[in-house]
């Protein structure tokens, strides 16, 4: 595969390929957002991906990945990301659920994380997961040729301070292709480090900008995946694959016509 400073660039029948793993990955994705609501156990969502990748033939993506031991992340309130899901856990009116799913179909990756209220929530919870969505969308939006990597990490440090919340620091967005974590790395911020790196045509881009309602920091629990803020505050994350075209981003991780 042909590269640039490093990063993998796809040509038109890689990212054919890559349409249709995130295809898959996003019917999974929203079938299992479908099935949020009160008095949910969280562990159904993992049955449901579980079930559908043996019906559509691919691999969930994250399960056995740096010894992961599920299919999705489904991370609750103040949990971040790399929730795992529970038995025990059910879900309550009020609640905010994120959940982040790939595939691995034909040798590549899929990812994309939603996160959607349990039944009813607060004014103050919808505008947590509408920001957070627009500040995704702000990000894509300068996923062009002729922009730069800090374009697309300030459009989304913008949006989302500008509304009032905290970027999460610790985890970032990254390229996604034969690997599901592939340079280059995707702050949700800007920093003196972030280099003006220039977009090019066939980068695959997995923008995923993850907004707190109080501080950006976060913390790990005992099992060295579940990721909560510090204040114990609620926290939204949205993901999308996106693919630089010639003329322009193109979502891959949308949602069925
Ligand atoms: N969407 C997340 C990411 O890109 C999912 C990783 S969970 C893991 O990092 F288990 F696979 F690490
Ligand atoms: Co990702």
């Amino acid at each position: 595969m042909k590269k640039f400073r490093g990063i993998f660039l796809k040509n038109d029948n890689e990212i054919a390929v890559m349409r249709e793993a995130n295809r898959i990955g996003r019917s999974i994705l929203d079938a299992v957002c479908d099935a949020v609501r009160p008095g949910v156990p969280t562990m159904r969502f993992e049955e449901i991906a579980q079930d559908m990748c043996r019906t559509w033939k691919v691999r969930p993506a994250f399960q056995g990945y740096c010894g992961y031991p599920y299919a999705l992340c489904c991370s609750v309130n103040e949990v971040v990301v790399h929730g795992f899901p529970s038995e025990t856990r059910k879900l309550v009116e009020g609640d905010l659920v994120s959940i982040d799913f790939g595939v691995i179909f034909e040798g590549f990756f899929s990812d994309c994380a939603r996160t959607v209220g349990v039944g009813e929530v607060s004014g103050d919870i919808a505008r947590l997961i509408r920001i957070t969505e627009e500040s995704l969308a702000a990000g894509v939006a300068e996923a062009r040729p002729g922009n730069t990597l800090r374009d697309i990490c300030a459009a989304v440090q913008k949006h989302a301070e500008g509304h009032g919340y905290a970027v999460i620091r610790r985890f970032v967005g990254h390229g996604v292709g034969r690997s599901l974590h592939e340079k280059p790395e995707i702050p949700n911020f800007t920093s003196a480090l972030s280099l003006p790196l220039p977009l090019k045509a066939g980068m695959v881009l997995a923008i995923e900008p993850m907004l707190a309602m109080g501080t950006w920091e976060v913390e790990v629990l005992s099992d060295n995946w579940t990721a909560v803020t510090k204040d114990r505050k609620p926290a939204a994350h949205c993901e999308h694959s996106v693919a630089v075209l010639p003329h322009g981003p193109e979502i891959l991780s949308l949602p069925a016509a």
